[in-house]
């Protein structure tokens, strides 16, 4: 079972109407959570950075959970974040803490959906609002969740909402929170979260022996990639020569984003790698170094002796808006 934990960054969470719905669902909903309330913490802002990075390291599921102010996290959570992801903590040469965590955005937004759109008065969608968060998460090595998130969740008696409306809001929040909890804590998926690494961990070794990767596919497999369509694992091989044709071995797959869902009788995994090697002159690349980042779809299911194998793999380079 998967360790949770909850940072709690609304600055005043008695007088919350939202936040604390939410927090109570979890708490009461989850066998192994621990929340810290950062209000009844450090009122001060004097933010216990042992004590904070310990329950970090505890953790395999991180969750923040705020309201939205300012478009931002409320201070308070600014504030732990700021000295909490430390050198050689959250990043630097031993800053691997965190590597591996999931971390889950959880937020409170008190203007309607239609607002965070270019066309409407917040201009910008609340996905790239949260690109700070979501950099932090990948600088760091954690796996960013898609975030959770409500709007209209601003209570104002007799001006904004009604308080049933957003306390019923804040209800189903928790119910998506928990789902999504739920989904990665499954041991199938962790399983699965586990291949993944060991399969970018040989990647970037660019070895000559392609059992590490074959004992992972299925015979059929149907592999899709801008080098062309492979079929089955001789394909694989075919497609593997390229590679190791193209990078150089000890290149680096950074996995910035793994998203496992249930379908059918198996997952659908959705990734987005950051591939950074230096290349062959006479590859196609021409000794560059490329920093290339590419999004992966996967169709995996078990085999009977609990193997997950991978069934149609699909490699799209990510073009930057
Ligand atoms: C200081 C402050 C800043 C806020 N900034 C925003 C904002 O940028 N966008 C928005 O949609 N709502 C904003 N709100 C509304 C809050 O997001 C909303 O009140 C909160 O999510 C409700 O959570 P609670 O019931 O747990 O306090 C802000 C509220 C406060 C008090």
């Amino acid at each position: 079972m998967s360790k949770v934990l909850v940072i709690s960054g609304h600055p005043d969470l008695d007088a919350s109407y939202t936040n604390s719905v939410i927090i109570k669902q979890v708490s009461q909903h989850l066998t192994d959570v621990s929340v810290r309330r950062l209000d009844q913490l450090y009122p001060d802002y004097k933010i216990d950075v042992a004590a904070e990075q310990q329950a970090l390291i505890a953790a395999d599921i991180v969750v923040l959970q705020f309201p939205l102010y300012w478009y931002s996290v409320p201070a308070l959570l600014k504030k732990w974040i700021d000295d909490v992801f430390s050198f050689n903590f959250a990043y630097g040469t031993h800053g691997d803490k965190l590597k591996g965590k999931e971390l889950i955005l959880s937020f409170t937004i008190g203007g309607p959906a239609e607002s965070y759109d270019p066309l409407g008065y917040n201009h910008f969608t609340v996905e790239q609002l949260v690109h700070p968060l979501q950099q932090t998460a990948y600088l760091a090595g954690m796996n960013f969740q898609t975030p959770i998130y409500t709007h209209r969740m601003v209570y104002i008696p007799g001006v904004y909402n009604k308080l049933e409306e957003v306390q019923a809001r804040a209800e189903d929040h928790a119910e998506r929170l928990l789902k999504t909890i739920e989904v990665i804590s499954d041991s199938s998926q962790a399983k699965i979260t586990t291949m993944i690494r060991q399969w970018f961990a040989q990647f970037d070794q660019l070895g000559s022996d392609t059992q590490v990767y074959t004992r992972y596919l299925a015979e059929s497999v149907e592999w899709s990639s801008p080098e062309g369509d492979f079929i089955g694992h001789q394909g694989f091989e075919d497609w593997y020569g390229i590679a190791r044709a193209t990078f150089k071995p000890n290149c680096q797959h950074d996995i910035h984003q793994i998203d496992i869902t249930p379908q059918g009788d198996g997952y659908q995994v959705e990734l987005r790698v950051l591939l950074t090697a230096d290349t062959y002159p006479e590859s196609v690349m021409k000794g560059e170094r490329i920093s290339l980042p590419v999004n992966e779809v996967w169709q995996v299911k078990f085999n009977s002796q609990g193997v997950p194998m991978i069934y149609s793999y699909q490699v799209t380079p990510v073009l930057e808006k």
